[in-house]
């Protein structure tokens, strides 16, 4: 394959941007869309969300039934687990810390070096990864099938009582897609209340599309580009550069832009859990990150007052919109 090629398999999930400078940057680039959307191929249906629902939060979809995808992506810790390594990956040598699921129905690539496409194939994944559920999803069906109380749930979801990898895999991909973020004091300030967050919060809001160019990368309602960048970390870890050939020089250190909505208090933060204050993040990007080859172009150093970091910091503070409601479901007897 010839390096453009390369550079475009690179970029397919890039979003082409216009120039900042050009192009002046306001609120309403941040508005909310109306609408979840759901692929053709697995339409939202209430009665998919209830059994995705109860599967996310059941255990017994782990080999020895002690750890369901809540225990890393938890309603009370927004959605991650508040830890820097996940879980059971003490093992591994450059483990990554665990992502929200929250607004996960708008994600283009997913996994912080973008290695899965969609909710459904990645559904798979941590139920078969050895560190984390170590499960197969033959025995998983098996499983499932012998619990009485699936079999209703899967009926009402698909038709008929039936137990397969696809189903779970839609069913967990439904259920996440209605995890989005609360109206923010931020969400209102963009729908004209001009009194929904402060003056110090509008001043950051300035600083992070102008003098701190983070809107480069931290865009659109999300505050993602759904790109993978190198923003300079000391990390052995090569991200997306291990899933796509060893010439993009980009792709190496590249890691997803994550959303910046609903932030976790103190971190952590960064694919490997290294920072966990945001007074830390500004300041890093301040002194530009490691050079090297693979630095992001967009990564240009700069420097803020004090009192323009905290204008900053009390604007990413204004797109919190609090923990998600969730009931827990009651889990299907045997
Ligand atoms: C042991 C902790 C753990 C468990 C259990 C777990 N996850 Fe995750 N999850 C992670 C980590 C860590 C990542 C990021 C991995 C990476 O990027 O290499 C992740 C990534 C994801 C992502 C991608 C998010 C993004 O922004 O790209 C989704 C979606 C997800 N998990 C859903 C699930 C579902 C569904 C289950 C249950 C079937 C589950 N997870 C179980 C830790 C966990
Ligand atoms: C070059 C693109 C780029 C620019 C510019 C940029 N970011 Fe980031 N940001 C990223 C990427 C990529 C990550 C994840 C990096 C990693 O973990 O290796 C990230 C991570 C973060 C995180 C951690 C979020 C989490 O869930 O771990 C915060 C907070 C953040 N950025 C805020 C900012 C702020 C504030 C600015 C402006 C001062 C900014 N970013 C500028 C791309 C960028």
């Amino acid at each position: 394959m010839k390096i453009r090629s390369l550079v475009m398999l690179a970029c397919t999930v890039f979003s082409v941007h216009a120039s900042l400078a050009d192009d002046k940057i306001t609120q309403s680039d941040y508005q909310r869309p109306e609408a979840v959307p759901a692929p053709e191929s697995n339409p939202l249906t209430e009665e998919k969300t209830a059994l995705g629902k109860t599967l996310f939060f059941d255990p017994r979809l782990s080999r020895d039934k002690s750890m369901s995808c809540a225990t890393c992506h938890s309603p009370d810790q927004r959605w991650s687990d508040g830890r820097v390594v996940p879980l059971g990956s003490e093992e591994l040598s450059q483990p990554r810390r665990t992502p929200t699921v929250m607004n996960s129905a708008w994600l283009k690539a997913l996994m912080w070096d973008g290695r899965a496409k969609s909710l459904e194939a990645q559904a798979v994944l941590p139920i078969t990864t050895p560190h984390e559920m170590n499960y197969n999803m033959k025995e998983l069906v098996q499983r499932l099938g012998e619990i009485k109380g699936y079999e209703p749930l899967f009926e009402s979801a698909y038709g008929d009582a039936e137990i397969n990898t696809q189903r779970i895999a839609m069913a967990l991909a439904t259920f996440q897609r209605t995890l989005v973020s609360n109206t923010s004091s931020f969400d209102l300030w963009v729908n004209g209340d001009e009194h929904a967050i402060s003056s110090s919060a509008q001043r950051g809001f300035q600083i992070f599309n102008n003098e701190a160019q983070c809107a480069a990368c931290h865009k659109s309602w999300r505050f993602t580009d759904d790109s993978f960048h190198d923003i300079g970390l000391d990390s052995p870890d090569l991200g997306r550069g291990k899933v796509i050939p060893v010439e993009v020089t980009i792709m190496q250190h590249a890691f997803k832009t994550p959303t910046l909505r609903d932030l976790p208090e103190n971190g952590p933060f960064m694919h490997d859990g290294s920072m966990s204050d945001l007074e830390e993040v500004i300041k890093h990007y301040e002194d530009g990150g490691i050079q090297r080859e693979s630095l992001s172009k967009e990564m240009k150093p700069f420097e803020l007052t004090e009192q323009q970091r905290t204008d900053l910091i009390a604007f990413l503070k204004t797109l919190d919109g609090g923990s998600l409601d969730i009931d827990p479901p009651v889990l299907p007897m045997e």
